[in-house]
Order: structure tokens, then C-alpha cells, then sequence
């Protein structure tokens, strides 16, 4: 639905000639659904103009954009325009190339926040922008800005005299840039030249959400030594092939980030299987560096092999965490059983097992823990566990206990149609549950496979279509029945946001 005001600012934004003689006339108030009817309809001259003289000390793209009482579609559960967004940067360095050039104009705005405009959904297409090339951009821009208008700029610069006044420390003239970086080797020089500057430039970047891919020890140290200490929230390191030693070389630069809630450390081949001596005390060092982030509550460890490791490595933590990945950690009952008596249990809203075998004689510690954690959990996720319907049949109680569970994902275990149902009727006392994410039951396949099994054999010829089409609209049939359509029951888990425990 769409208001009258939001009519008019459509038809107000849809000439870019008329409403650029006329911004100057527009209060104040109306700027906000201006803003929104302009990035709607991709009118990106108009959103250009408008940050440009954007009456606010802050522009927040994730709340501009959210639904309100002009306007409820969600740009941001759709695509977010790439060209839009680039408007809105574009309508930034306007902004300050005018305040720099000394143009006679009220300056107000101080902060662009960017943050939240990504849902990590892999199936971004090129209409948007992804992280990565945000963070290229803006990094670029920075260092553009610098050069211009920084205090190592060319003195003989014409600009420069204008500028030179409002330049001095503790300079009027800027605009922070909230946002998460993105990077990998192909823009780590960029970034590292544009954080240098930084603290020195009109365009200053503010990162939350620190990730990094594919990039060396060297590389990435050098970064996060040049970030502030007090804005990183999450630091994300994967693929980066690191080891315990590598973790260890990193994770002192880590502990001056004050308010880092959020480690991810998955895929960094972490074995902490039959150490030598010295890598015995290599493991000691990583436990005890880990223990010295102070606000820690999520850690990622997803494919490291942990096997009887768990107990020393997070035997340290001061506090308990609230999320834990431990996907393809290769755990042994020792490390459910140390979980399950660590008071990270009793705190932990998020829980990833996926990829670990779950069977005997992991199943009764687990059932344990899930008893547990049971009254805080929110998401618990054991995909590819080996679990059968037998052993679900053991989980069922205590899946039955956590009252406040909104996601769990069972995708790839060898289950039948009818341990699905079972599932279903035992979840729907769950009230807060709203999405499952179930595997291709065992009789979808026509010929009788070896349980359990790997993932591979999901893919199988033998697979069946019809059937489970057939079997999904039972289980629709199911929710329907028991007035829980407000639960979604999918294979897909692409295709549905699973829960970030961050913006929980
Ligand atoms: C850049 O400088 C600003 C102001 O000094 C600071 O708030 C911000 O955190 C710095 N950015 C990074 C990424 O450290
Ligand atoms: C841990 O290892 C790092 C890198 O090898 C080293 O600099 C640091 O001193 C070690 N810390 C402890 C507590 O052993
Ligand atoms: C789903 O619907 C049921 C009633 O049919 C209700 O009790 C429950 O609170 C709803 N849950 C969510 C998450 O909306």
C-alpha cells in the first residue's frame, strides 16, 4: 500500500529537471519518503541530488528503506539497486567536494551507514551490489578524496586553498561511512591504502563487520592492525588456509577490538588431531588467546578438526557464547559431554552440529545437550548427521523442550516420509518455529541405498521427483490442517534466509 504522500513524491521524483529547481523548496520532513520513492524507481539523479543536500547529520539506507507508513514494500528484502547505491556515494562526494570548495551551504551531514544493505544471499545477481565491490568502492573514494583534500595533498593545489582552512584537526568538513568490509587479495591494497588515510580524510570508512578470503597472514594482519579498535563488531576469516599457527600469529591483534562479539574462523584447515609436542602448546596458546576476548558470544570453528579438543579449547572462556558453529568438526563424545556440562550450554542460541556424526555414541550426549540448551535455543542446525528416524525418534523429546526454536535445519540425514511426519507433528507445539529445512526422505530414492550414507548419494539417479513433490504437499497438507502454515517446510536452503545470529 502506498500513501497519498508517497503518490506525490513518486510523480514529485519522476522529473529530474523540476525537482532540481525545486529541492531547494521542499521542507525538510519530506526529504526521508523522497528518498525512498527516488531509490523505488531507480530515479538515481534525483537520489543524487538529495544526499547532496541531505538535511540530516545521518543517512541510514537500511531504515530509510524499511517498510513505513508511506510505503510498505521492502527494497531491501528485494534487490538493492546497484546503481542506486552508487547514487547515494556519488551524492556523498558531491556533498563534500562542495562543503571542501568552502561553497556557502548549512552542512549537516556527518554519517552515511551503509550497514545491513547485504543478506550474504549467494544469489545476488549483478543488479546488485555485493559487499566485495562496495567495499572497493568506497576504499577508492576514500583514497581519491585524500589525495585531493587529505593533508599530504599538493599544496599548490587550487582546491587545496579553499579546502585549507576547514582542514586543520579536528576538521568540520567530513562524512563517516558505516559499513562492513568485504575482502580478498584482489582489493586488500586498495583498502589498506584507504584505511591509512583515513583518520586524515574528508571520507572516513567505519567498519562493523570485518571479512576476509583468500588472503595471506601478511596481508591480513596488515589490516587489522589499521582498523579502530572500539567500531569492529564480527571478524571473519575463511578460506584463508591458515592453521593453528597462522590463528596464533593472528588473534593478539584481535584482542584490542573491544567490542568484537562475533569470530568466525571456518576453513582454515585446523587439525588439532595427534599434535606434536610443540603443537600441543600451540593449541594452548590459541585457547588461551581466544579467552581474552572479552565480549566474545559467537565463535565459528565450522571444518576444523577438533576431535576430544573441545573441552581445552573453549575451557578458557570467561563467558558463556550464545552461538556456536562446530559444522564438520569430526567431535567425539567428549566434546558434546564437555559442551553439554560448560555454561555454554544453558546460554547458547544458535547451535551448528551439521556435519558431524550424531549416531551412537554421539546421540545420548547430544540429547543431553540439547535438553541443556533448550530454553534459549533459537537455531539449531544437523544437517548431514547420519541421523535416521530411529535416532530422530530419541531427539523428539527434547527437540519438543525448546519452546523458542525458530530454525532447525535436518537437511541431508536419511529419514523416510514418515519420520518426516512424525517430525512435523512433534514441532508443532513450537510456536515460534518458522522454518524447517528437511531432507529428500529415503523412499524418494527407488532403489534401496546403503544408510547411512554421504551427501553424494542424495544426488543419485535413483532419485525420484514426483515422489517427493508428492511428499511435500503432504507435509503442506499436515500444516495446513494444524493451522501452522506460518512454518516453512522446504529442501531448499538457499533459497530461504536462515537466522544471522547477530541480528537476532
Ligand atoms: C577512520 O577514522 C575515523 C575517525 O578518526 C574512525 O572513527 C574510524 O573508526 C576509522 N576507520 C577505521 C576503519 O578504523
Ligand atoms: C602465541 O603464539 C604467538 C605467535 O606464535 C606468539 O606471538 C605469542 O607470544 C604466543 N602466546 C602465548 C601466550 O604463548
Ligand atoms: C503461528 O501460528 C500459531 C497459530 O496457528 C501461533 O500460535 C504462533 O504464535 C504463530 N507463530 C509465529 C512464529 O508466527
Amino acid at each position: 500500500m502506498w500513501s497519498l504522500v508517497f503518490l506525490c513524491a513518486q510523480k514529485v521524483v519522476s522529473d529530474h529537471a523540476s525537482t532540481c529547481r525545486s529541492l531547494e523548496f521542499i521542507p525538510k520532513e519530506l526529504y526521508p519518503v523522497l528518498f525512498k520513492a527516488s531509490f523505488l524507481g531507480r530515479k538515481t539523479l534525483v537520489l543524487q541530488d538529495l544526499v547532496k543536500r541531505w538535511p540530516f547529520p545521518v543517512l541510514n539506507l537500511q531504515k530509510l528503506l524499511q517498510s513505513c507508513k508511506h510505503c510498505d514494500c521492502l527494497p531491501m528484502k528485494e534487490k538493492v539497486s546497484k546503481l542506486c547505491v552508487q547514487a547515494v556515494i556519488l551524492g556523498v562526494l558531491a556533498y563534500l567536494h562542495q562543503a571542501l570548495e568552502g561553497e556557502d551551504r548549512k552542512r549537516q551531514l556527518r554519517v552515511l551507514n551503509m550497514v545491513g544493505l547485504q543478506d550474504n544471499n549467494p544469489e545476488q545477481g549483478p543488479e546488485t551490489m555485493s559487499l566485495w565491490s562496495q567495499t572497493v568502492t568506497l576504499s577508492k573514494a576514500c583514497v581519491d578524496m585524500s589525495r585531493r583534500y587529505g593533508e599530504g595533498a599538493n599544496p599548490s593545489s587550487k582546491r587545496r586553498k579553499g579546502a585549507h582552512s576547514t582542514l586543520a584537526p579536528g576538521c568540520p568538513v567530513y562524512v563517516e561511512v558505516h559499513m562492513d568490509f568485504f575482502v580478498n587479495s584482489a582489493s586488500s591494497t586498495i583498502l589498506r591504502e584507504a584505511l591509512q588515510v583515513n583518520s586524515s580524510c574528508p571520507l572516513r570508512l567505519r567498519c562493523r563487520d570485518f571479512r576476509a578470503e583468500e588472503l595471506s597472514i601478511r596481508s591480513t594482519l596488515s589490516l587489522l592492525e589499521l582498523l579502530s579498535p572500539t567500531s569492529v563488531r564480527q571478524v571473519d576469516l575463511r578460506f584463508n588456509n591458515l592453521g593453528l599457527p597462522g590463528l596464533n600469529v593472528l588473534l593478539p591483534y584481535l584482542t584490542k577490538f573491544t567490542s568484537l562479539l562475533s569470530l568466525k574462523l571456518p576453513y582454515n584447515n585446523v587439525d588439532v588431531r595427534r599434535l606434536s609436542v610443540e603443537m600441543e602448546a600451540g593449541l594452548q596458546n590459541f585457547s588461551t588467546q581466544i579467552a581474552r576476548l572479552q565480549s566474545l558470544k559467537e565463535l565459528n570453528l565450522g571444518s576444523s578438526r577438533l576431535s576430544g579438543r573441545l573441552r581445552q579449547l573453549l575451557g578458557g572462556l570467561q563467558k558463556p557464547l550464545e552461538s556456536l558453529e562446530l559444522a564438520f568438526c569430526y567431535l567425539l563424545p567428549s566434546d558434546l559431554t564437555f559442551l553439554c556440562q560448560s555454561f555454554h550450554a544453558s546460554s547458547l542460541k544458535k547451535l551448528d552440529l551439521s556435519g558431524n556424526n550424531l549416531c551412537e555414541p554421539l546421540l545420548h550426549p547430544f540429547q543431553l545437550l540439547l535438553k541443556e540448551a533448550s530454553a534459549n535455543l533459537l537455531h539449531l542446525d544437523i544437517m548431514e548427521c547420519k541421523l535416521m528416524d530411529s535416532h530422530l525418534g530419541a531427539l523428539l523429546p527434547m527437540l519438543g523442550r525448546c519452546t523458542r526454536l525458530r530454525y532447525l535445519g535436518v537437511f541431508c540425514n536419511p529419514i523416510s516420509t514418515r519420520g518426516l511426519k512424525t517430525l512435523l507433528q512433534s514441532t508443532l507445539p513450537l510456536s515460534e518455529l518458522r522454518l524447517v529445512i528437511y531432507p529428500y526422505p529415503v523412499d524418494c530414492y527407488s532403489e534401496s541405498l546403503p544408510w547411512p550414507t554421504s551427501s553424494s548419494s542424495f544426488l543419485d539417479s535413483s532419485f525420484d521427483p514426483q515422489k517427493l513433490l508428492r511428499v511435500h504437499a503432504e507435509l503442506q497438507q499436515l500444516l495446513v490442517q494444524a493451522q501452522r502454515t506460518n512454518v516453512t517446510w522446504s529442501t531448499d536452503m538457499y533459497q530461504h534466509k536462515t537466522l544471522d545470529y547477530l541480528s537476532l
